[in-house]
């Protein structure tokens, strides 16, 4: 099982808080397309034998394209890799590029699941973000979506955002439920470096909401999620049964996944390979065969790091056997003893060989994992 992950390198602007790799310009896009499918072709071997499950559009944003230009892309991978029957194939879709007409060409050409970045259905905190599309376009195109047939719709959302009250946060959350869509992912607002939120933080014509409220606003997120039927799965991930993402699912399963296009990130188990973040460099690179990567070989230390890491934030938690048969004994019985002094907390919980996060642990997943890490 793998999934493929395509990184289709544009936006209209620059978003606040957003340092995804992207270029404003598209003179290159044509050439562009030609490497993205050049690159697929190159790097079939790497999933040899390996049925593609999923694949996925990010960016970027994806939804800039025409269908066309997605299709070919598609055909391009039907060609060269094994395609399971039942694919979930999703686009990242920005609203204000969304007519009900493309909608019906992205369905026709398989999209199946799509991923819509709202962000916020308040105004001032996406004219904050510099999004380039308002709640109402948001709606609108949720619920076109609705009316083509896209019966797996995921929506983005950000919350502690400066001047975020948790009214307002309450807001965005009744308006999602109202939506009747199967998934959506709450991220908690992240000062990245070189973005102009980080700019405004520095220097101090901004200040973000205290953890205590980020804290209320996660646990209003929740239990609302609860009430409502939703599975909290992930840490930024909710689904309702039978809609979670079996892309970012693999992710968190340790499977393989081929990432073509600028920036994009593969992996295998045994090690890491990132391409470069230009656009320029990458075109170069594929035309002349030359290099437009780097590759990191993973010790068992970092595979150990990387399986804490991302089976901590899931539902289905750290198995302490899988441990013991990948990994030495002495990374098992490290990992026991910290496990001791987080269940001992109540951070975690044991049940038979599994660990999972409790509640108040999900708040600090990244500390308790980095606590078991292997250095
Ligand atoms: C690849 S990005 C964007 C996809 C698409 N272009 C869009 O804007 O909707 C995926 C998601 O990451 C989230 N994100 C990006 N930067 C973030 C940050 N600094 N803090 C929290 N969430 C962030 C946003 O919710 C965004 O929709
Ligand atoms: S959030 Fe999306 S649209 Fe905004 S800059 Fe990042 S990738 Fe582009």
């Amino acid at each position: 099982m793998a999934g493929i992950y395509i990184h289709i390198p544009y936006c209209k602007q620059q978003c606040t808080y957003c340092n995804f790799y992207f270029r404003i310009s598209q003179k290159d896009k044509v050439e562009m397309l030609k490497c993205i499918e050049k690159e697929m072709e190159l790097r079939k071997m790497y999933l040899e034998n390996k049925i593609v499950k999923t694949i996925y559009f990010g960016g970027g944003t994806p939804s800039m394209l025409q269908a066309s230009e997605i299709e070919k892309i598609l055909q391009n991978i039907y060609q060269n890799y094994l395609i399971d029957e039942n694919i979930e194939i999703t686009l990242e879709c920005n609203p204000d590029d969304i007519t009900e007409e493309k909608l019906y060409e992205f369905k026709r050409i398989g999209i199946n699941r799509l991923s819509i970045g709202v962000q916020s259905f308040d105004n001032e905190d996406l004219k904050f973000m510099n999004r380039s599309h308002n709640a109402t376009q948001s709606k609108e195109c949720i619920q076109m979506a609705k009316e083509v047939g896209f019966n797996n719709i995921t929506i983005d959302l950000i919350y502690g955002l400066p001047n975020q009250t948790l009214e307002k946060w309450e807001k965005n959350l009744n308006l999602l439920f109202d939506l009747d869509i199967q998934h959506f992912s709450p991220y908690a607002l992240t000062v990245e470096k070189k973005t102009t939120l980080k700019h405004l933080v520095d220097t101090k014509k901004v200040s973000l909401i205290s953890d205590e409220e980020i804290v209320e606003q996660f646990n209003l997120l929740t239990n609302k999620a609860k009430e409502k039927g939703f599975v909290h799965y992930e840490i930024s991930n909710f689904g309702k049964i039978g809609f979670f993402s079996n892309h970012n699912t693999a992710y968190w399963k340790n499977k393989y996944y081929l990432g073509i296009g600028p920036s994009a990130h593969s992996f295998n188990r045994i090690s890491r390979r990132w391409n470069v973040k230009s656009n320029k460099k990458y075109i170069e690179g594929i035309l002349n065969n030359a290099n437009y990567f780097e590759t990191e070989i993973l010790g068992l230390k970092q595979q150990y790091n990387e399986y804490i890491f991302t089976s901590l934030r899931t539902i289905w938690g750290v198995d302490s056997n899988f441990v013991k048969n990948n990994f030495n004994a002495e990374m098992h019985k490290n990992m026991q003893k910290t496990s001791k002094k987080w269940l001992k907390k109540k951070y975690l919980t044991e049940n038979g060989n599994i660990l999972r996060l409790t509640e108040k642990g999900k708040l600090m997943a990244d500390a308790i994992a980095s606590d078991f890490f292997e250095v």
